[in-house]
């Protein structure tokens, strides 16, 4: 599918398609709103601020897994795809949400996990009932090696081995993540049959897409290899034999009958694979997320390490993320956060004396570049780290796992602590700090985790009333992306590659180019004006996070401290 830029050009113009001009907010509703003083947030807490979500300017809404589930893995472990998790609501609230939401103009999301259930599912307790029971292929069971050891030597990703021993029936289930999240066995037809039936059944409510949760590892080699040493066997699983026709089956089945959007969490994955799931002609999926450039600070590929990030490796990963899904025709999905991730401000700006100023920085360096953006809940207010000091204040089950892991390997417990500052899941799901008041207005009782502390600085209702805040910023990134089209279609190319402090590209349209410049460094730097573009006067200033902003003068743009412009020239 190696196309030219241009044949790709005529793929992303295509003005029918709003699923390339969209722009999502994800919400993570336990950490979102509580509106009866539990310890988590609720549905009827997400419907009480979808009008803020509204004036942000987004036209959709994500939300991570509400349906029955245990919660050991928040949610990402469903018990019944067809029931609302009490702790959020009932179905009936699920129903009021999608009704106001789409009153609204907001497009609704749902988090389809389909790689795994919870070993509460019924499908799963059937399954483990015996080998003959009907339902035991619904998951992935193998006999111990002659040993008595797991059939293969695949590592959880959550830490651990990817196989537990069933005492009772004397096999081994696969599961990738937690024990409780067991793999489903997408070879089995009734499986994959269920699941669409399922999905349709959301489709019938009203839902309007799926992000589906590690969609690339479902297609397993069944030839379940041992893994080389040094590896733990995500080569047998992610992007695996069948994905492509699995994901083309689901779409004929379930997709393919509405104008649902449809973004894809692709675990390791290259681009060559992306643009298979996303081109129109290959009948997949809309967009994807994928995660090489938030892995640029990963020392030799080590999460579990505290390390500042690489500049230049992350400019070389997001162009070739570019550049690769523009020239084949497939459509990226652009973010910085998620409820997987540390906040983007305490990780490649600085959530000290430039907080404001890096996270409009970064808001900008994202939103002038190809493919559809999401802002995950409180990356709009410029949400920092959660600043845990002690291990009891984390939930998190990988975290949790991982400490005992880290521990055990010999690492002292403060450097422990301090890896799991910089680097847990739970950074991104402390509440959302709406007020300065108690628990930042996220709950009347106690939450079930501790807020930033930051909250009398950082809410979203000071946010809102300052017409300088990052709230405000992204508003008028959102309006410039739907009134300069060449946001959405130009054609990417990256400037200045080896420049240590400045991330700067170009956007290429039909007589016109936007120039990208941002310096990601606390201090004042330069990039010099790229001599094709022609006279720097003509340059005009299309966003900036500074007042007044840079502009390009003696064949230089001179940027302050993690400032930010987007400019227009006409060539
Ligand atoms: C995805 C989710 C993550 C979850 C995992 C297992 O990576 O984003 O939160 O733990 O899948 O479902």
């Amino acid at each position: 599918m190696g196309e030219h830029p241009a044949a790709a050009l005529d793929v992303l113009r295509d003005p029918a398609d709003w699923k390339r001009n969209t722009v999502v907010y994800q919400i993570y509703p336990r950490s979102f709103l509580s509106t009866d003083g539990g310890p988590t947030g609720d549905l009827a807490g997400v419907i009480a601020k979808l009008p803020y979500i509204a004036q942000l300017g987004c036209d959709a809404i994500w939300l991570t897994p509400v349906y029955a589930s245990p919660q050991r893995d928040n949610g990402y472990d469903i018990a019944d795809y067809h029931a609302i998790d009490p702790s959020f609501g009932t179905m009936e609230d699920m129903q009021r949400l999608l009704d106001e939401a789409h009153a609204l103009g907001l497009k609704v999301i749902m988090d389809m996990v389909v790689n795994h259930t919870s070993t509460d599912h019924a499908w799963f307790r059937a399954s483990r009932e015996s080998r003959d029971n009907p339902y035991r292929d619904f998951y992935v069971w193998r006999d111990p090696q002659a040993d008595g050891s797991a059939p293969t030597n695949w590592e959880s990703k959550f830490g651990g081995p990817a196989w537990s021993l069933d005492q009772a029936t004397g096999q081994y289930y696969l599961h990738l993540f937690d024990v409780t999240q067991a793999d489903l066995n997408w070879e089995h037809e009734p499986v994959r049959e269920a699941v669409y039936a399922m999905m349709n059944w959301w489709f019938d409510r009203g839902v309007d897409g799926f992000r589906l949760d590690v969609i690339n590892l479902i297609s397993k080699d069944q030839a379940f290899p041992q893994a080389p040493p040094g590896t733990d066997g995500r080569q047998f699983y992610t992007d695996g034999p069948r994905i492509h026709e699995f994901l083309n089956e689901m779409h004929e089945a379930v997709f393919a009958a509405g104008d649902r959007l449809t973004v894809g969490e692709m675990s390791s994955t290259d681009v060559e694979h992306c643009v298979r799931y996303t081109h129109p002609d290959s009948r997949e999926l809309d967009m994807t997320f994928s995660f090489h450039h938030l892995k640029v600070d990963y020392p030799g590929g080590e999460k579990w390490t505290a390390a500042p990030f690489d500049l230049l490796a992350l400019k070389d990963v997001m162009s070739h993320w570019q550049t690769g899904m523009q020239a084949g025709g497939g459509w990226n999905a652009l973010f910085w956060c998620n409820h997987d991730q540390p906040r983007a401000v305490s990780r490649f700006g600085d959530d000290g004396v430039h907080r404001v100023r890096s996270a409009k920085m970064l808001a900008t360096a994202l939103h002038g570049m190809a493919g559809t953006p999401y802002i995950y809940q409180g990356e709009e207010l410029g949400m920092t780290n959660a600043g845990f000091t002690g291990i009891e204040d984390y939930r998190d089950v990988e975290s949790l796992n991982m400490y005992r892991i880290l521990l055990a390997r010999g690492v002292p417990e403060p450097e422990v602590l301090e890896i799991l500052r910089a680097r847990s899941r739970d950074n991104a799901r402390t509440p959302m700090q709406w007020t300065s008041g108690r628990h930042a207005g996220f709950t009347s009782g106690t939450p079930w985790i501790d807020t930033c502390g930051n909250e009398a600085e950082i809410n979203a209702e000071a946010a809102v009333a300052d017409p300088d805040s990052v709230y405000w910023y992204y508003n008028r990134l959102i309006r410039l992306r739907r009134e300069t089209p060449v946001i959405t279609t130009g054609v990417y190319e990256l400037i200045d590659r080896e420049h240590p402090d400045v991330f700067a590209y170009l956007r290429r349209g039909e007589g016109e180019t936007l120039v990208v410049a941002c310096n990601f460094r606390g201090h004042p730097t330069s990039l010099a004006w790229p001599s094709e573009l022609g006279d720097e006067g003509t340059a005009e200033l299309l966003i900036g996070n500074l007042d007044p902003a840079a502009k390009p003068e003696g064949g230089a743009l001179q940027l302050a401290p993690y400032e930010a412009v987007v400019l227009r020239v006409p060539v």
